[in-house]
């Protein structure tokens, strides 16, 4: 059923495939039917403290805590090849479980994986410190050591993408890791799990932890024996964590939502903005924390604008997630289904006015139509909050100044873009812009050498991917080396008498 024939659906602790110590498990299912995917151990506080202890043995003793850079880098190396060569069965996987289009999966998240493994294995033998010469009678310099163990909780709109986006640098930096995924999507992680085996990551380097956020995830944040928390989820959860995390002071990286400014100058190249800034709001069913889904168009380009915006929306392919022709998949799950509609209720309430979509496509699986709001306004809440849904709303502007404080006026500060030929003016605005990475003449790019994360607010704090992200996993150490000489001892009176 799920294109592998044995596929793992139990824990990975210390190298081995467990039952969950309650018995408990839980099902998964495809959001392009509602029907079940599979049964999959359900990990609690306990598995949670186990795989923990598993992950700090394997930090502390085992051939782990003595491998070089070279060799962890060799095995990360050979877990992006085995992505490669199963590339077809993943991206399947990933459409079952979590409702991804093969086509995007295929073309995107994959090729991100294996190449965020590279990357870093890359990095792996190159994490090194520096000589200071603080003083003349010592050798003083740093090192740079793995942080310990980190906790990975990753969301289900990128399940297999988001998991290598941490634990690619945490291993590159000797960390041992628990990866906890998603309830909604487990099981690209557990194959993961089994993949890191496979390429020879020592018993206890990777655990893998399905289960709940309240019960796995919670147990792992509250676990004195994590020395990281590395998060990308809602800002709700994300505040939990960071509270909750303070009672062991450990570190936390906060990956959260967004909602985020897309803005549209009148001298704008309006082909491309028009098709990449509907890539922006409808890529993943708008399942995306950088989604573009506050569209500001200035006056002189608003209308033609709307009107070809919402033609994309409708020429967009709602289908099955299986067929490459589909562009936009299904919704993770009902409940999102029900949330993202409320949505598009309050839009019509509030006086936004659709021009595109706005229901619920057929009565199985939770699909939606690509949605598009004109006439909204930053005090709207549809246009405040994050819908995680194929939604629109665009806002009309003039001039520069008006552009950057509508754009600025939000909780989130994850990415924003902007459009215009005149590269000026691109410059100055991106630069007044607030936020972690700004596009000018396109939309969504990542790319595992560019530092990813938001500015602050309900973004959250903290740098996924690029040189940046070693910070997370790396402590610094000073190394302190006497180099003062046993003070010249004066010649002794007998020696001198004789
Ligand atoms: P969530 O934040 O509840 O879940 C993300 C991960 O955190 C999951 O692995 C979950 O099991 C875990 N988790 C939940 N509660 C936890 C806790 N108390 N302790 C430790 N781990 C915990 O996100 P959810 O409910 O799946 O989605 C709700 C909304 O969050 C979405 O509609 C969207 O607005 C936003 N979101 C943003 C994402 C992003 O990429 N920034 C990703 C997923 C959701
Ligand atoms: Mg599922």
């Amino acid at each position: 059923m799920t294109g592998f024939d044995d596929l793992e659906t139990r824990l990975l602790i210390d190298g081995e495939w467990r039952r969950s110590l309650s018995g408990e498990r839980f099902t998964t299912y495809n959001p392009a039917t509602g029907d079940p995917v599979a049964e999959v151990e359900r990990a609690d506080r306990r598995d949670a403290r186990a795989a923990v202890s598993s992950a700090r043995h394997a930090l502390e003793s085992g051939p782990w805590a003595t491998m070089t850079g070279a060799e962890r880098g060799r095995i990360l190396r050979r877990l992006a090849d085995l992505l490669r060569a199963e590339t077809d069965a993943l991206v399947g996987l990933e459409a079952l479980d979590g409702g991804k289009p093969v086509r995007a999966t295929r073309r995107q998240d994959l090729p991100a994986a294996i190449d965020c493994l590279e990357y870093y294995a890359g990095w792996a033998d190159k994490i090194d410190g520096v000589v200071v010469p603080a003083r003349r009678d010592a050798l003083t310099f740093t090192t740079r050591g793995p942080v310990g163990v980190v906790a990975a909780i990753v969301p289900w709109n990128f399940p297999l993408m988001n998991a290598v986006w941490k634990i690619a640098p945490a291993l590159a930096c000797g960390c041992t890791v628990v990866l906890k995924p998603a309830e909604l999507t487990p099981l690209s992680a557990l194959r993961l799990g089994q993949l890191a085996l496979d390429a020879g990551l020592p018993p206890g380097v990777l655990n893998v932890l399905p289960g709940f956020g309240k019960e796995a995830g919670a147990a792992l944040v509250e676990h004195p024996g994590v020395n990281k928390i590395s998060f990308t989820g809602s800002p709700g959860v994300g505040r939990w964590i960071m509270g909750a995390a303070s009672a062991n002071l450990t570190r936390v990286g906060l990956e959260l939502g967004g909602k985020s400014p897309n803005v549209v100058f009148d001298d704008a190249d309006l082909d491309a903005a028009v098709r990449q800034s509907a890539a922006g709001v409808f890529f993943n069913a708008g399942q995306v924390c950088s989604a573009g889904t506050r569209l500001y168009v200035e006056d002189g380009v608003h209308d033609e604008f709307v009107e070809r915006l919402a033609a994309r929306a409708g020429a967009l392919v709602v289908g099955d997630p299986l067929d490459p022709k589909t562009t936009l998949g299904p919704l993770i799950s009902a409940g999102q289904l029900d949330k993202v509609l409320g949505y598009v209720e309050t839009g019509r309430r509030e006086g936004a006015a659709l021009v595109a979509g706005g229901g619920r496509v057929g009565n199985r699986g939770h699909f939606l139509e690509p949605t598009v709001f004109a006439g909204a306004g930053n005090d709207m809440r549809f246009a405040r909050e994050e819908i995680f849904g194929p939604v629109a709303a665009v806002i009309r502007f003039k001039g520069e100044d008006e552009a950057v404080r509508l754009a600025n006026d939000s909780p989130y500060s994850l990415a924003a873009a902007l459009w215009s030929r005149d590269l000026g003016r691109a410059h100055h605005v991106a630069g007044r812009l607030r936020a972690g990475t700004v596009w000018v003449n396109t939309y969504g790019h990542t790319d595992a050498r560019l530092p990813w994360g938001g500015h602050g607010g309900d973004s959250g704090l903290g740098r996924d991917l690029g040189e940046a992200a070693l910070e997370n996993y790396t402590e610094t150490k000073t190394v302190w080396v006497s180099l003062a000489r046993p003070r010249a001892e004066a010649p002794r009176p007998e020696a001198l008498a004789a």
